[in-house]
């Protein structure tokens, strides 16, 4: 989207903060990352991420059997979803004291992005929509 290549005709802002999204979410897996090493350094229990995730095979299998001319409306609406859906989980995890701080902390700074991309998310359905 930032780069104007999901066949969407975007607005210069809706441009400039989709390229702050991807700033966002390339952070979030860069602490993510160091979260699990920090895990696996101080608990010894080794930690895997595979390789390519579960929901990332069954989108492709979707999207090559989507109908050619609606590829990528596929695309759109799993970044809507998933966009919108996340903040509402993030924004409970900070709020439980069962977790120590840190963690708590690490969850509420995503939960302030993921809102922000839930409200860009929002508006770019609108956009589309209308
Ligand atoms: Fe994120
Ligand atoms: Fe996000």
């Amino acid at each position: 989207m930032s780069r104007g290549r999901a066949g969407l005709h975007l607005p210069e802002k809706m441009k400039e903060d989709a390229f702050k999204i991807t700033t966002d979410e390339t952070w979030h897996a860069q602490f993510t990352y160091d979260t699990l090493k920090q895990v696996e350094r101080r608990t010894g229990v080794p930690t895997h991420m595979p390789e390519t995730p579960q929901f990332v095979e069954s989108l492709d299998r979707i999207h090559r059997r989507i109908d050619p001319d609606l590829r990528g409306i596929d695309e759109l609406v799993f970044a809507v979803v998933s966009e919108t859906l996340i903040s509402n989980m993030l924004a409970e995890i900070p709020r439980d004291e069962r977790l120590p701080v840190s963690v708590r902390e690490l969850v509420a700074d995503h939960a302030e992005d993921e809102g922000k991309h839930h409200a860009y998310f929002s508006s770019l359905l609108e956009y589309v929509g209308t």
